[in-house]
């Protein structure tokens, strides 16, 4: 599948978690996409703003390979991931929510969890058979991890609950969980905060400090623009497809063409 190594015989610690140059995704005649490009320091916790449809989240899907660019490179700590998929940039370390999560109805919350795991040997074909122990082994440890992550992000009580029972809000935190059972060190966040009640609002940005400051790097699309402030130091802002500023977010909100882009969003 991948000719690249494993995460941590091939990353460069010194290098950008990500680094993305000169991304163009065209769908058609639009590109949503034109000409980006953005560095995730090591340890940062960057914000992406910019007004409906300038291209956040097909940025992300670009990144995280679920789009291939017409354009442009990607790298995962260092290492340019741009030939490869999704799979392969997991196993580099990304993780990433999506906009609108949408889990396993059927499953229950601790099975969808559990799909977040990687590398079970019960995956290979014939493990089964002829490594059961080991199977079983890597069962447990998966299992006795996503209770711990359901934990984390206080669903513990759901976890026989088929996924269809959540919340808005609690489906993106179900994700959360998902995503971290592949121990990402650089997690892209689509906007985690949408449509979730005040108290879980508090309850998700607790959350994403406390994974930033176990040192995991974070990219966070979000609208809400106080949210963003108090997790923030830095935030690039995105319109029409491209880089339009970037700094802290007390100046990129007082930047007339920043005004001027969200004020041109509007009906
Ligand atoms: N698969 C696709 N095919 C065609 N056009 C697309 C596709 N995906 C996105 N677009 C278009 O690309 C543009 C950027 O969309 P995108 O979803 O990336 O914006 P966004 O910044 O995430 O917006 P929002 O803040 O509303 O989530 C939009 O005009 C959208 O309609
Ligand atoms: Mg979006």
């Amino acid at each position: 599948m991948s000719g690249l190594g494993p995460r941590e015989a091939s990353r460069s610690d010194a290098a950008p978690p990500v680094t993305a140059n000169g991304l163009v995704m065209a769908f058609g005649g639009i590109k949503a996409v034109n000409g980006m490009s953005l560095t995730l320091r090591r340890g940062e916790l960057l914000g992406l703003i910019g007004p409906n449809g300038a291209g956040k989240t097909t940025l992300f899907n670009v990144i995280a390979g679920a789009l291939k660019p017409t354009a442009g490179t990607v790298c995962i700590s260092g290492i340019d991931v741009s030939g490869h998929g999704p799979e392969t940039r997991i196993s580099h370390g990304l993780g990433r929510t999506f906009q609108i999560p949408k889990p396993f109805a059927q499953m229950t919350v601790l099975e969808n969890v559990l799909t977040g795991a990687q590398n079970q040997a019960g995956e290979r074909l014939f493990s089964n058979f002829l490594r059961p122990g080991l199977v079983a082994a890597q069962e447990k440890a998966s299992i006795e991890k996503a209770r711990a992550l359901l934990d984390f992000v206080t669903l513990s009580a759901l976890e026989n609950e088929p996924a269809r029972v959540l919340s808005g809000g609690q489906r993106k935190l179900l994700e959360l969980a998902r995503i971290l059972m592949a121990d990402p060190t650089v997690i892209l966040l689509d906007e985690p905060a949408a449509g979730v009640n005040p108290a879980l609002l508090e309850f998700i940005i607790t959350r994403i400090v406390e994974l930033n400051q176990q040192g995991k790097s974070i990219l966070v699309i979000e609208h809400n623009m106080d949210m963003v402030t108090r997790l923030c130091s830095r935030v690039v802002v995105m319109a029409a497809g491209s880089l339009l500023t970037e700094g802290t977010p007390d100046e990129v909100t007082r930047n007339p063409a920043v005004i001027e882009a969200y004020l041109g969003d509007q009906p």
